[in-house]
């Protein structure tokens, strides 16, 4: 690569946002309909885990692409593939006819999803559209029409999708009727649960808890077992404010699913490719999910999606479902590069490690600031939680919003998450030197914000 193309480190040489940002920014408000925006970042370039912005302001990246680029930006490797991809054959069509790269990109994601049972592939092209297969692939095998999902989760925003997503009202806004058939139970949250149990001390209660709000008062009351075909759950949740659960939560949840001939369908999408620090959070949390949806870092960015299912239950037939673009050819072949560095480069050791000293250095900032109630996270998928109160844990979205426009100005690119928590997740390449880059951005950004 070209030298002058290797960002180093965080420089700001505008006002920001900078001249031309500004009018990219007022050029998208008109042209592009509304969607989510929540920075002023108008990225042009990437390196490892910097983004240059369209006036040369290079900025440290802690959101990942909102976790699509794990492996950071420009990986040579990667690119190389797509690039010899691109001049063979970029599309022609999978849904009919066949692909080779198809196949070893489900190889090679099958040889790195969590369990040793046969698995098949089901490609789609997001997260949402992932969601949407895993739910018609349980709905199909069990021929049973309802689903568990969980209050606080996030699955995206088609009308499937959507019926389970349970983190902000806005997100259903004018959108009713939905798909029919979910009932949400509450999310074992550690920190802040409607049980009143405190689940940092006392993990099993707290899983109990929801176990048996699901078995007496779901089951018990209103919902016959017998009519559910999946449980559908994140590992951790994400867009809901990074809520770590207890680590025998899912275990347990799943075998009460299996004694009821119910699927367990775990969301990866957020928590996939090395974020926690195994390939998947399920992993940690010692499942093997029935149905696995990934989408995001699975390509590093090209857009593409994959419900991973144990081969018995795949679709009985031809015709259930099928789509245009999924596993396009280079998604598939940047499926498969992404998954080969992520080995090579060995980033699951480095996911854990950083992520450890990230957790460090963000505690240390709890021990300066009431305002961070909570520090939570696993491997380089960490969250602070800012409150008013420690004792009440009353949210204080406002100086969470702060800090992060306050990070902006200063170089760092933060996400929200939840009601008032940041999430911290660079790219999987990052070191402690960088880690300390962040930490001190996010020091003077909170103080300023107080
Ligand atoms: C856990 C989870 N599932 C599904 C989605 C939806 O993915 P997409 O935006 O690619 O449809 C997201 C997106 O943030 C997510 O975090």
């Amino acid at each position: 690569m070209d030298s002058s193309a290797v960002l180093k480190g965080v420089k700001i040489v505008t006002d920001l946002p900078g001249p031309r940002a500004k009018q990219v920014i007022a050029e998208d408000e008109k042209y592009l309909a509304t969607s989510t925006k929540s920075l002023p970042v108008v990225a042009s370039r990437g390196y490892g885990c910097y983004i240059e912005d369209v006036d040369k302001n290079v900025f440290l990246d802690f959101s990942s692409g909102i976790s699509t680029t794990n492996i950071g930006y420009g990986d040579e490797y990667v690119i190389s593939k797509v690039e010899e991809q691109l001049h063979k054959l970029w599309h022609f069509a999978g849904t009919d006819f066949f692909y080779e790269e198809q196949v070893e990109a489900a190889k090679a994601l099958i040889g790195v999803a969590p369990g040793s049972h046969d698995k098949k592939v089901f490609y789609a092209n997001s997260g949402a559209e992932s969601n949407e297969a895993s739910l018609k692939l349980a709905r199909s095998y069990t021929k049973r029409p309802q689903f568990i999902g969980f209050i606080g989760g996030f699955h995206g925003r088609t009308m499937g999708a959507l019926a389970f997503t349970a983190s902000q009202p806005v997100h259903h806004e004018g959108f009713f009727p939905e798909m029919n058939g979910v009932t949400h139970i509450p999310f074992p949250d550690p920190y802040r649960n409607p049980f009143n149990i405190d689940g940092y001390e006392n993990p099993e209660d707290l899983t109990n808890a929801v176990l048996d709000y699901l078995e007496d008062y779901v089951f018990g009351r209103f919902l016959p077992s017998n009519s559910v075909a999946g449980i559908l759950v994140e590992p951790i949740q994400g867009e809901g404010g990074y809520i770590v659960p207890p680590r025998d939560f899912h275990k347990r949840l799943m075998e009460l699913a299996h004694d009821n001939e119910i699927l367990y369908i775990m969301d990866e999408v957020q928590t996939g490719f090395g974020r926690t620090g195994t390939f998947f959070a399920s992993e940690y949390f010692d499942v093997d999910p029935d149905i696995m949806s990934v989408a995001k870092s699975i390509a590093s960015g090209i857009p593409m999606g994959a419900s991973v299912v144990k081969s018995k239950y795949d679709f009985e037939k031809s015709g259930l479902h099928s789509n245009t673009f999924g596993g396009n050819l280079l998604a598939a072949v940047a499926s498969r590069a992404t998954i080969e560095e992520i080995k090579n480069k060995d980033m699951l050791t480095n996911s854990k490690n950083v992520g450890n000293y990230l957790n460090k250095r963000l505690k240390e900032l709890s021990e300066k600031y009431d305002a961070i109630g909570d520090v939570r996270g696993l491997g380089l998928m960490q969250a602070i939680d800012f409150v008013k109160n420690r004792r009440t844990k009353a949210h204080f979205a406002a100086l969470r919003d702060k800090t992060i426009e306050n990070a902006y100005k200063r170089g760092l690119i933060l996400l929200g998450a939840g009601e008032s928590a940041i999430r911290f997740i660079p790219p999987l390449i990052i070191n402690e030197k960088q880690v300390d880059e962040a930490i001190d951005i996010l020091d003077s950004s909170i103080k300023a914000g107080l």
